[in-house]
């Protein structure tokens, strides 16, 4: 039976020969004058050269990622399921678009307030987006997303939503694959999911072939600057997305410093520092919550909080002068008067505190209540 990836993904794609680069066909010998690189060259780190080529897909740190997906830390379910390392999750994104979308003829479902990169990759290839809008209370509105599933090509969920920092129902996840079964490749941003480990989705590629999971290594891994990422989804899906990789899309520097995060002392390092910000963003939270001139402090499961501020006057402004800078959110109708404040230090956040603490309120602004 042919599978739903293969019915998805464009001829083009379908036709295309994976680039050969010199490390994807390898070889054996002692000389290696194949790639074009320098045999020798001027040493920039304390020990390695950097002349040669990385491997062409890093299978180390592929199996320690998935080796750690199925820990116990996470939801403690095996995994069954392939696993790519990107550039980011941000090139996951890219990649799932460009594998399975025709530039100017398919469409994707994204429901807003949510990452922007979505529809900024969408838009690129000139794709509609369809937007189903979160409920009030920034819930998924299953029921309005599922009419779009069979025209669609992809859904992208964020779980944990950036930016109202709330997790998606697994149960609202099941619905919208089960719906989307024959359709829709159901795509779940898990870049958040270290702060609500046990929220994740991911066991659920085993059952459902059209789910694919995102991850990252930027937020609770604190890893940001190297750019890595994660796709984990069935092979029918992942034979598709690695062909269209760029040749070298890990740097062995980055490389070597995942290798490192994913082995159990990294791995214990992540744990503690994660929980260490859920508890000062918690703390937080209560304080700001506390402030006369602030709405609503929406829960978070993630790094993050989104604020509402009850004037008019911009709180984004008002930090910034302080040389705090945070997101300001208020382009969006829906998240008017909101600024979104990722959690730093301790120290970071008491002056965070104490700068809106002392921000001179004038209880007649007062917009909403
Ligand atoms: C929901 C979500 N997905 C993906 C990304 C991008 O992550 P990366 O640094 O891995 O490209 C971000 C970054 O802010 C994000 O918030």
């Amino acid at each position: 039976m042919m599978s739903l990836a293969t019915k998805l993904v464009p001829e083009v794609v379908k036709n295309l020969i994976p680039y050969q680069s010199a490390r994807r066909i390898g070889g054996q010998g002692h000389i290696w004058l194949n790639a074009n690189e320098l045999e020798q060259s001027e040493r920039y780190g304390e020990s390695e050269s950097y002349n040669r080529y990385p491997d062409f897909l890093p299978q180390l740190i592929e199996q320690a990622y998935l080796d750690y997906s199925g820990s116990d830390f996470l939801t403690g379910r095996a995994l069954q399921c392939e696993t790519l390392a990107v550039r980011g999750a941000d090139e996951a994104i890219d990649l799932l678009i460009r594998t399975f979308c025709q530039p100017g003829e398919d469409q994707i479902v994204i429901c807003p307030p949510t990452y922007a990169m979505y529809e900024f990759c969408a838009d690129s290839i000139a794709l509609k987006t369809v937007k189903v809008p979160l409920t009030d209370d920034f819930g998924l509105d299953v029921a309005a997303v599922k009419p779009h599933l069979k025209n669609s090509k992809i859904l992208f969920l964020c779980s944990p939503n950036n930016p109202t920092g709330n997790v998606i129902p697994q149960e609202d996840i099941v619905t919208l694959l089960e719906a989307g079964k024959a359709s829709t490749l159901v795509v779940v941003d898990e870049a958040y999911i270290e702060f609500a480990p046990q929220t994740s989705v991911a066991h659920l590629i085993a059952d459902y072939p059209n789910l694919v999971v995102i991850r990252t290594l930027s937020k609770a891994f604190g890893l940001a600057s190297i750019r890595v990422g994660f796709v984990l989804a069935d092979k029918s899906v992942m034979d598709y997305v690695a062909r269209l990789i760029p040749p070298y899309p890990i740097a062995d520097p980055s490389a070597l410093i995942a290798q490192k995060a994913l082995q159990e002392e990294g791995l214990a390092a992540m744990r503690r520092q994660a929980n260490t910000l859920i508890a000062i963003r918690d703390g937080f939270v209560e304080a700001v919550s506390a402030l006369p001139f602030v709405a609503q402090v929406y829960p978070s499961s993630t790094n993050f909080v989104l604020v509402r501020f009850k004037t008019d006057d911009c709180l984004y402004d008002y930090l910034l002068q302080k040389g705090i800078v945070t997101r300001n959110q208020s382009h969006d109708p829906r998240l008017a008067r909101c600024v979104r404040i990722s959690i730093g230090t301790q120290a970071s956040m008491a002056e965070t505190l104490q700068a809106l603490k002392d921000y001179p309120f004038d209880p007649k602004k007062i917009t909403t209540v």
